[in-house]
């Protein structure tokens, strides 16, 4: 019989990992909200058109990794594998294009990539889009918003940007990149002839050490950028030196997705991993007109939550929660118990309370207790339920307390920073 398991490239963050995730997902959120961001969450489900005309066609998103199924009156539907476009199709739905839209969102995105360490099928992003706003100067706040994020959670890596151009300097440039790799046609494998055939300027992130040097002649895109490019990316990499922020210009940046205009970066972690872009982004200041016929410049940035937390290695605090175990001896009194619970958990968000419905004896209910880390043991027997009171023991130091009822407010209030 077939071993049902998940799905490919998809895994479960399990408890352990989850408060990991959460952690990230709380800093990551606040530090957007304290840059003026709003939330939204959008449908994983698009229509197909979406992602084919904003990522695009000839790109290796939507050319093979979208799970894309047909519905039953034949429309289209993807998964989505990114969170701009459905952004851009939100602002636009809701009428709100007209004004400066601050958007953060955290979930997961599905991309069918061969899976590896840092790649996944299902993994998950937090993106921020900020539309309405034409000038550098928010190119930078984009960038002292990342710098916010490394800082809160005590990492350094490496930013990289480059200028891409407007769509009208990357016709020049792709014309004469597209002159230059023919002369070296021999040299390329299948799947990079079909590169170029597509989506030229994606050799110029080539990985293979032999296109790397084929590279080393060819056209610069800096070469082909109009004065209004130009002026744009200098005035934002002034902004950045203003501000303190360690950059390194790379021609050979030139994102994944077609969407881009102008400033383009990416943030790449300084350890050994082969997939080691945490969070990418840029301008898309034509994205909304080439779908929806309407003028807004605009621009953001995701972070992969999944290669953070690899790139992070785990270090870092979580704020844990204070656990209660609450062990019950016998089966009379487990409604005592909830009512005590209720009562404790009144206190405070940060209390976590877990009741033992097993009736074993206390010595069995006290290893339970200790092997989930308990911070406190609440002890209800017969003594105990005739004589509305709780036994508390400290798991850390053995100290134990009978309360009565009414005092464990009283009692929490003296114990615990609420
Ligand atoms: P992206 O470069 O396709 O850009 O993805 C952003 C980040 O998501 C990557 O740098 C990486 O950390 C993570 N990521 C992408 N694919 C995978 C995968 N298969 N497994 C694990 N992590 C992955 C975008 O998605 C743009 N929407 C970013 C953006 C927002 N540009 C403007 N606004």
């Amino acid at each position: 019989m077939k071993k049902i398991q998940s799905v490919r490239g998809m895994k479960d963050i399990l408890p352990s990992d989850c408060k990991i995730y959460r952690s990230i997902e709380n800093i990551l959120m606040s530090s957007a909200i304290q840059f003026g961001y709003k939330e939204i969450r959008t449908p994983l489900l698009e229509d197909s058109e979406l992602f084919i005309k904003s990522i695009g066609d000839g790109t290796d998103i939507v050319d093979k990794e979208m799970y894309t199924f047909v519905g039953s009156k034949g429309n289209s539907y993807s998964m989505r594998p990114e969170g701009t476009a459905s952004c851009v199709r939100a602002i636009i739905e809701s009428g709100s294009s007209n004004t400066i839209n601050k958007l953060w969102y955290c979930g997961p995105f599905f991309r069918h990539e061969r899976p590896q360490k840092g790649r996944y099928r299902q993994f998950h992003q937090f993106g921020v889009e900020f539309t309405g706003v034409e000038s550098y100067e928010a190119d930078i706040e984009i960038i002292l918003l990342t710098k916010y994020m490394w800082e809160k959670l005590k990492i350094n890596p490496k930013l990289k940007i480059n200028t891409i151009g407007d769509s009208e300097d990357r016709k020049k440039y792709t014309k004469n990149l597209i002159q230059y790799l023919a002369k070296y046609e021999k040299y390329f494998e299948d799947d990079d002839k079909q590169k170029i055939k597509k989506n030229p300027l994606r050799i110029l992130d080539s990985k293979k050490e032999s296109i790397k040097n084929i590279l080393i002649d060819a056209p610069k895109i800096s070469n082909y950028i109009s004065k209004g490019s130009a002026l744009h990316f200098e005035k934002f990499v002034d902004g950045l030196i203003k501000n303190d922020i360690n950059y390194e210009i790379d021609l050979h940046l030139v994102r994944g997705l077609d969407y881009y205009n102008r400033t383009v970066f990416e943030y790449i972690d300084n350890t050994e991993n082969t997939q080691n872009t945490i969070c990418a982004g840029g301008r898309y200041d034509f994205l909304f007109e080439n779908i929806f016929n309407k003028k807004v410049p605009a621009l953001g940035f995701a972070i992969g939550i999944d290669r953070l937390i690899e790139f992070l290695n785990y270090d870092i605090n979580y704020n844990e929660n204070i656990k209660f175990y609450v062990a019950v001896l016998r089966e009379e009194d487990f409604a005592y118990a909830q009512k005590i619970s209720g009562e404790i958990r009144k206190y405070s968000d940060n209390f976590s309370i877990l009741v033992d419905y097993s009736c074993s004896n206390l010595k069995a209910q006290l290893k339970k207790a200790n092997k989930l880390e308990a911070n406190y043991c609440i002890i209800i027997g017969e003594n105990e339920a005739a004589g509305d009171s709780i036994q508390i023991k400290n798991m850390n130091s053995s100290e134990q307390d009978t309360i009565v009822l009414n005092e464990i407010g009283d009692y929490i209030k003296t114990k615990f920073v609420l």
